[in-house]
């Protein structure tokens, strides 16, 4: 992961551009941050351990620089702390590093046996003194010296690199993890992703795996195997919302309220023309679905909601487990890679695998422009806007709202419904709906009752059992709380030795055809004195529950878009009432572009 931000210009505002260009990436990781700039002709480094506020307040943020390479990092080898935090440097080389080196350990000896040392316990360390290696090797040829360290070099990278001989020029390579030179007037960036720059530019270039960027304050030039190339100049017209709270106290709690409009906004557009902009899938006799993390989650969602309601089977897969297994396609098969941010490492290399066997590939992306939504076939943009809080809400739902339009579609050309008009009607009401949902529930008194326990429980049937592995993710994610997530019917195969008196176990209810089944679950972990919470669209018996959130019911299209809001309301509340950094939880990052 970790986010990397470099600036070349003539007004000498490298410290201040780039570091505010960086907290737009801090969501890529916060463990440590740091910056090397050109003071005096000479490179200072200045580094700190946590966020990126630590290491402003290290700095005089009008120093005078025209240029600077800066970090975010996300710790992969050594732990966080400052003597493992970018930039390193080695020799004549400074660098920041997003990505994995894998052949660290051999690269590092065959330097010790050339007479290296190293101070850090980082691969990235490992990367800068390969670079001077090659470099003296070279006889300071710069593009040269780039292009032997590519081929001795394996893992993912993107680095900005400095040189204390040619600190007019900043120098940027990469393969497998993103980066963008960004073009402003008479000044360069490079930079982890596009939106980190839109303070100052929306111009961009992608930079591919084979060249090497070398930027000046006048001009940047782009190599490949030792040759300039054209490259296109791409603009970025996406309108990202401010990095602003606005009212709220958290980005969480804001993303969770503009939900109503995403969905809304995503439905009504897509209806009105009659979902022509939504691809069709009925030639298709196999479709997969790829993602990590909460995008798996969503492609639970969609397999219940194909399954149950338009009779199309949906094979669901974990990306990391996927791009390693034995994957079987059928004559006419389709992978739908699903993600967030669009650079997920994981999902990226299960769409380049497919895409190599000739395979049709379709992403639902809410990062315009990113890795995953520029190489498959199609796209679809869920456009959520951007997502701050490292725990997904609007992102999620949107991911749902677009595959329950996938799946819509899907059932009027298989003729199992005739036309709009029924699901119109929950469209026009569903901005209202999940406004109720959010605001008129006292989430705060059940938060109140249970977050101080150690272990809470999640169970439901069919897509409700997919939207429990979500609120229960939510959960374990924000207040650090142990939290299992059962089909309903499996939690007393073994853990339901781990119910005692008072655990709190969240039952979802939405599914009236397997509603009696949770029910006689619900009375087993009640007979064993847990405490039993229900989110239901369902008149219940009160004897079922001691807090029962009652939620509207709707289309089963568009029911888990409301029936997921609860339980991204109980997370936050629980995580708000234990003290949590609910935007910024421990060891996680929003952006994984790490295998
Ligand atoms: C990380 C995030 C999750 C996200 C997952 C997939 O683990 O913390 O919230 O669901 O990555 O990310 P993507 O950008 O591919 O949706």
């Amino acid at each position: 992961m970790c986010g990397i931000i470099g600036y070349i210009g003539k007004d000498n505002k490298a410290i201040e551009k780039t570091i505010s260009c960086l907290e737009k990436l801090e969501y890529r990781g916060y463990d440590s941050a740091g910056i090397a700039y050109v003071f005096n002709n000479e490179i200072k480094i200045q580094k700190s351990k946590g966020r990126i506020k630590n290491l402003k307040d290290k700095l005089q943020i009008d120093t005078k620089s025209n240029c600077a390479i800066a970090h975010t990092r996300w710790a992969t080898h050594g732990q966080a702390n400052e003597i493992n935090a970018h930039p390193h440097k080695v020799g004549n080389v400074t660098i920041v590093h997003n990505g994995i080196i894998e052949n660290y350990l051999e690269l590092k000896n065959m330097l010790i046996d050339n007479g290296y040392k190293f101070i850090s316990d980082t691969d990235t360390e490992v990367a800068c003194a390969t670079l001077d290696f090659f470099y003296n090797k070279c006889n300071k040829n710069i593009i040269k010296s780039i292009d032997e360290f590519k081929k001795i070099i394996k893992g993912s990278y993107a680095l900005g690199i400095i040189y204390d001989d040619d600190i007019n020029n900043l120098y940027a390579i990469k393969k497998d993890s993103p980066l963008i030179i960004g073009i402003s007037d008479e000044s360069y960036f490079i930079a982890s992703d596009v939106p980190a720059l839109l303070e100052y530019t929306n111009k961009y270039i992608i930079l591919e795996d084979n060249e090497i960027a070398k930027l000046t304050s006048d001009k940047y030039e782009i190599y490949n195997m030792e040759k300039i190339v054209d490259k296109e100049i791409k603009t970025f017209d996406f309108k990202y919302s401010t990095q602003d709270k606005g009212n709220f106290e958290h980005f969480m709690l804001k993303e969770i309220n503009e939900q109503p409009k995403i969905v809304y906004d995503l439905l009504k557009e897509n209806i009105d023309n009659n979902l022509e902009d939504i691809p069709s899938l009925i030639n298709y006799d196999r479709i997969d679905i790829i993602g990590c993390g909460s995008a798996y989650h969503t492609s639970l969602v969609a397999k219940y909601i194909f399954e149950q309601q338009v009779n199309a089977e949906i094979n669901c897969y974990v990306a990391s487990e996927y791009r390693y297994e034995n994957n079987f396609f059928g004559k006419n098969s389709l992978v739908i890679f699903i993600s967030q941010s669009g650079e997920t490492a994981d999902t990226l290399a299960c769409l380049r695998k497919v895409k190599k066997q000739g395979i049709d590939t379709l992403a639902i992306v809410n990062a315009q422009g990113s890795s995953i939504a520029r190489e498959a076939d199609k796209v679809i943009y869920i456009k959520a806007g951007q997502e701050i809080a490292v725990a997904t809400t609007k992102a999620y739902t949107a991911q749902i709202t677009i595959l329950s339009l996938l799946a819509l579609k899907l059932s009027y050309e298989k003729n199992i419904i005739n036309n709009f008009d029924e699901i119109k009607k929950d469209i026009d009401k569903i901005t209202e709906i999940i406004d109720g949902v959010i605001k008129n529930i006292d989430y705060e008194t059940i938060a109140l009752n249970i977050y101080e326990r150690n272990d809470i429980f999640f169970i439901g049937r069919l897509v409700d059992y997919a939207l429990a592995l979500e609120g229960s993710l939510k959960l374990k994610e924000i207040s650090y709380i142990n939290s299992c997530t059962y089909p309903a019917g499996e939690l007393k195969h073994g853990t339901i030795s781990l119910i005692d008196d008072k655990t709190p176990v969240i039952s979802i209810i939405t599914d009236e055809s397997v509603m009696d089944k949770t029910i006689s679950n619900i009375k087993e972990i009640i007979a064993r004195g847990a405490k039993s919470i229900i989110v239901s669209c369902i008149d219940l018996d009160d004897d079922i529950y001691d807090y029962s959130i009652k939620i509207p019911k709707i289309n089963p299209f568009l029911q888990p878009i409301i029936t997921i809001i609860p339980l991204q309301l109980l997370a936050y509340n629980i995580a708000y009432k234990r003290g949590c950094d609910i935007d910024k939880p421990r060891n996680l990052a929003k952006s994984v572009t790490v295998e």
